[in-house]
């Protein structure tokens, strides 16, 4: 018998079939129950989430003939139910809007509309990939959607919402469909592998379901990739050969001896991953993904639905965003961003992707150098010169450079990996004359603004600045210029 893949075999039936759709399913078998079926709908969502099964289960809801009517459980078995599900019946009519993008595919769609359904309550076009249609298309298709006759429904879906013109939009009812959980998706795929006489450990099972990235049917078609293997028992030595990703543990790993300024051991994790199998760009895509998690977790809260961690990590996973500044998050996700660039194009990817590794592992150590120049501002020159900007400016960074000097701060990373002085010795005021109080510089100073007045570095101010020897380790660290050097006058209290 020829094999179904998972993804059509398990389509769902039912609105309680849909995982992760409530929502939408609630409200629409309301309306069924109603009798407030509206003429025209609008599925949202991106792809594989359940729009073009929601579309079938409410045509079979709305043309069961076990039933006298609409009914929000559609029998399954009756000729009208079994052919909507397959796509292939003769009142539900399936247009793929990406092949018949034309205004004639409408015209034609339209004077068939005036003819009643052979068999059913309703005639039902079911357009998917919508925001395909032609503008001519939309616009022929306006009228009828507006007072369509009342044997006709319309069901239309689109992963792209944003290119249905508002005049279509404004003459249905939206749904959005939701990303899906991948909480949801393991526990799909867990009674999915029971059915087909297969086991996985769970956390096998929510690997692939965090694969997935919440759409259903790409998460179904890893797992027929997986079971097409041949055994009976998923592990993760099958999803690290056939999935090519680090794995999420090696880049967490990694990501705690940034932490820890564990250059050394970063590279060793960089090393495991390549050796996987993994490319060097898709390592930086993987890794930014993993800090993109932690900096939301870290910024938004632990509750924020921004992002999906699974239960199971979560705990760890708080626990690690906090050892990063929100800056400290803004300038790794940019190095890495440059990296994945770089390394495409450069026969020498490793070497700048190791180099940018114990660059991040340092950045703990770069943090605390705006409280060097802090403290070479307040027992530096006769004016007292804090050079508070250092960036060279091609360095994402020194861009992110936190201006004022770090608070003590939640993360005892950081106030043990530099001279930490706490906003409170810090003694400046801009050199603006206007006498402001002395306390660290608002973040703004660290562009340099040629209209405030300030005085621009001299050559003697580079010259002594860049001999001074904590300036030397920064610009060592960071391969970096001076390229201005603010004077300030400090207030001696
Ligand atoms: N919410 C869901 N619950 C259960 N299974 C789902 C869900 N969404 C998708 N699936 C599975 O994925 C397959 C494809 O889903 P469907 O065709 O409904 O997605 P879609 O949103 O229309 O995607 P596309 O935008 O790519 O057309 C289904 O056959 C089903 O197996
Ligand atoms: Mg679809
Ligand atoms: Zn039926």
């Amino acid at each position: 018998m020829a094999y179904t893949v998972l993804a059509r075999k398990y389509r769902s039936w039912t609105f309680d079939e849909l995982v992760g759709q409530e929502a939408v399913a609630t409200t629409l078998k309301n309306a069924i129950q109603s009798q407030r079926v509206h003429h025209g709908y609008l599925f949202t969502g991106t792809r594989g989430v359940g729009k073009t099964s929601a579309a079938r289960i409410l045509a079979r809801s709305l043309n069961c003939l076990k039933s006298d009517g609409p009914t929000p459980n559609p029998c399954r078995v009756c000729e009208s139910c079994v052919m909507i599900a397959e796509g292939q019946d003769v009142d539900v009519i399936e247009i793929d809007a990406a092949s018949n993008t034309g205004v004639d595919n409408i015209r034609e769609l339209r004077s068939n509309t005036i003819y009643r359904p052979a068999r059913s309550r309703f005639k039902i076009y079911i357009i998917d990939e919508v925001h395909m249609l032609s503008t001519g298309a939309f616009n022929a298709l306006l009228k009828t959607l507006e007072e369509p006759p009342a044997h006709v429904k319309f069901i239309m879906a689109t992963t792209e919402p944003q290119k249905v013109p508002a005049t279509i939009q404004s003459r249905c009812l939206r749904f959005d469909f939701r990303s899906i959980g991948a909480d949801r998706i393991a526990d799909h795929f867990q009674s999915i592998l029971e059915q087909e006489g297969a086991t996985a450990d769970p956390a096998v099972i929510r690997r692939v379901a965090r694969r997935a990235n919440g759409s259903m049917r790409d998460g179904l078609s890893l797992l027929d990739q997986l079971l097409s293997l041949g055994n009976d028992t998923l592990t993760m030595e099958m999803i690290d050969d056939l999935l090519p990703v680090p794995h999420d543990e090696v880049l967490i790993q990694l990501i705690r001896q940034v932490a820890d300024h564990d250059a050394a051991g970063a590279l060793m994790s960089l090393d495991q991953s390549l050796a996987a199998g993994y490319s060097l760009e898709r390592f930086a895509e993987s890794l930014t993904e993993q800090l993109r998690t932690l900096m939301l977790l870290n910024v938004c809260g632990p509750d924020t639905p921004l992002v999906d961690v699974p239960a199971g990590a979560k705990e760890a996973m708080l626990e690690l965003s906090g050892r990063f500044e929100p800056e400290t998050y803004v300038f790794m996700i940019a190095v890495l961003e440059e990296l994945r660039r770089d390394v495409r194009y450069s026969s020498l990817g490793r070497a700048l992707m190791e180099a940018g590794l114990v660059r991040l592992a340092s950045s703990v150590r770069y943090k605390s150098i705006q409280s060097l120049l802090s403290e070479l501002g307040s027992s530096g020159t006769d004016e007292g010169g804090a050079s508070s900007s250092v960036p060279p400016s091609q360095s994402p960074g020194n861009r992110t450079t936190p201006e004022s000097p770090t608070s003590p701060s939640q993360s005892g990373e950081r106030s043990r990996g530099g001279q930490n002085t706490g906003s409170g010795s810090v003694r400046r005021t801009r050199s603006t004359g206007e006498g402001e109080p002395a306390g660290p510089a608002p973040r703004s100073s660290s562009t340099p603004d040629s209209t405030s007045g300030k005085s621009s570095a001299s050559a003697e101010d580079l010259r002594k600045a860049t001999n001074d020897p904590t300036v030397r380790q920064a610009l060592e660290l960071f391969d970096g210029s001076l390229v201005n050097v603010e004077r300030v006058h400090t207030k001696k209290k």
